[in-house]
């Protein structure tokens, strides 16, 4: 799939963060039952590229991506731990040749429209806004979407339970992506029904 064609299969892409690998499995399979299936996890943690892998194997229907790639070699690293996609807050010279080299979905991060329009002259046409809500939020995204109609953005970063709905209305938004859905007081708990629950209200919200 293209990154355009992953972020379609979800409204909403839990960005999630993995201290310990023995919640990795449990908390995407609990999301996934909730109906969210395209996931980040963050390269936040030690054990996240091995969270990745876990999770590519043993959560069917989960659709697994890296985050918070910041450096070249994360790309090949990402491959081999099973991600079917990347995740990058911003976008380099060196993140963008690197991408270049390996066949892996990825959405660049942009916060400015001279970084949309740089990244739509690499062949970008879906971009993660970030951090949506400090980037000017519902508001930023109207105001581009005249001058760069092509652009389609997955804003995260600040956005909630509260405001998704808002942003998924707008016609440049693919997806969004958030936290609130695997918040880490459940995480540590490892209280899974809640975090299907909330993953569960997002597809109820939605309907
Ligand atoms: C992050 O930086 O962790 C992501 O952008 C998610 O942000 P959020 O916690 O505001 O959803």
């Amino acid at each position: 799939m293209k990154i355009d064609e992953i972020l379609n299969q979800s409204p909403v892409v839990p960005v999630i963060v993995i201290d310990q690998l023995e919640q990795a499995v449990p908390l995407a399979q609990a999301l996934v039952d909730g109906g969210l299936s395209v996931l980040e996890v963050t390269l936040r943690t030690d054990v996240a590229m091995q969270a990745i892998h876990e999770i590519s194997q043993a959560v069917t229907g989960a659709i697994v991506g890296v985050g918070t790639v910041t450096r070249p070699e994360q790309f090949q690293q990402s491959i081999e731990a099973g991600a079917r996609f990347a995740v990058s807050p911003g976008l380099t010279d060196t993140l963008l040749a690197a991408s270049r080299t390996v066949d892996l979905p990825f959405l660049p991060g942009v916060f400015s429209p001279s970084e949309v329009m740089r990244a739509h002259e690499h062949g970008f046409k879906a971009l993660k806004l970030f951090p949506a809500q400090q980037a000017g939020g519902i508001g930023m995204l109207k105001a581009m979407h005249g001058p760069l109609p092509e652009m389609k953005f997955c804003p995260t970063g600040g956005i909630g339970a509260e405001n998704f709905i808002d942003f998924l209305k707008l016609p440049n938004v693919a997806c969004v992506g958030g936290s609130w859905v695997c918040p880490s007081s459940a995480v540590q708990g490892q209280d899974w029904d809640q975090i299907s629950q909330l993953a569960s209200d997002v597809r109820s919200a939605l309907q």
